[in-house]
């Protein structure tokens, strides 16, 4: 497996299954990711279509059977190289399938459970602005039964590596007072919206970024910063263009990501190098 050693962390190229195997169990503090979506985007596809092989982009093929067990056999691996009392946090919305809205998001949070992750946190984040125009039926149809609400909320789930001992199970219980001082968080935006479990961020405009479902860093960054400290390590097993890497560069912790797809490893490998060189610059 193809592996990019950059200064604060590692991005390899493969399947994440195979490449936590490389990892030691426990190593990591915090894990955030969106997985790829069930039969909504073929990503295969989607870099052909950036190389311009091909005009548009196909749905992938599978069963929702196949992409439960995909999922679980690598939330379990996670789990395995999670410390006791770590977290684990998961970006996840419904789909639309051969006309129906799958309630993907309930499935996922049992067959967490199954895996041996403790349900923590249920996050809505909040777009400001729909993608789709459902709820224009209604305004063709202006009686019951034509009620389709335009989407603009994705899920947050938070999960936990439950430690055995009760003591050990928070995070903090080994950190110095010098270290929860040297990472205090910021508390003067906290009364706003952040201190409830409802997140109204921008999503990432058409062009801002090269891969076709980026999430906002802003939404890596909270995470980041409530559910890890400096120095630790957090994972992106579904890294994408970068976002929860380049989030954990900012914030001064360590990353280790994950990526099928060569094109957004090279597009995530530069932009965490150009951050970095800019990040060290400032520091001078
Ligand atoms: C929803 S996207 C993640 C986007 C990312 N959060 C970002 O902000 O750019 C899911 C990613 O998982 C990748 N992927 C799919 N199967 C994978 C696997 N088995 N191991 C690692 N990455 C995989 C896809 O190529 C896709 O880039």
């Amino acid at each position: 497996m193809e592996e990019y050693d950059l200064t604060n962390g590692v991005v390899y190229h493969g399947d994440c299954l195979e490449g936590m195997r490389k990892l030691e169990d426990g190593s990591v503090t915090l894990g955030f990711t969106s997985p790829p979506y069930f039969n909504a985007v073929n990503y295969e596809e989607h870099v052909e279509k950036l190389q311009g092989d091909k005009d548009r982009w196909e749905r992938e093929e599978m069963s929702y059977d196949d992409y439960r067990d995909f999922l679980v056999e690598r939330f379990e691996e996670v789990l395995r190289v999670t410390r006791p009392g770590g977290y684990t946090v998961v970006n996840i919305s419904p789909v639309h399938w051969e006309g129906e809205r799958i309630p993907l998001p309930f499935h996922f949070v049992g067959w967490m459970e199954e895996a041996g992750w403790k349900f923590k946190e249920d996050i809505v984040w909040e777009k400001p602005v729909a993608k789709d125009r459902r709820s224009g039926v209604l305004l063709q149809n202006p009686y019951p039964g034509y009620y389709y609400p335009s989407v603009v909320s994705e899920y947050i789930f938070v999960f936990q590596n439950e430690a055995d001992d009760e003591e050990k199970n928070s995070i903090y219980w080994d950190r110095s007072e010098e270290e929860k001082e040297e990472n205090r968080i910021n508390l003067d935006d906290y009364q706003g919206e952040k201190s409830k479990n409802v997140w109204k961020i921008r999503q990432v405009a058409p062009g801002e970024n090269e891969h076709p479902a980026p999430f906002p860093r802003e939404l890596a960054e909270r995470i980041t910063e409530f559910y890890s400290y400096k120095g630790d390590t957090v994972m992106d097993v579904f890294a994408g263009s970068g976002q929860t890497l380049l989030a954990a560069q900012e914030l001064d912790r360590e990353f280790v990501g994950f990526e099928t797809q060569k094109e957004y490893v090279d597009y995530a490998v530069e932009r965490i190098q150009n951050e970095n060189s800019q990040k060290t610059l400032g520091d001078i």
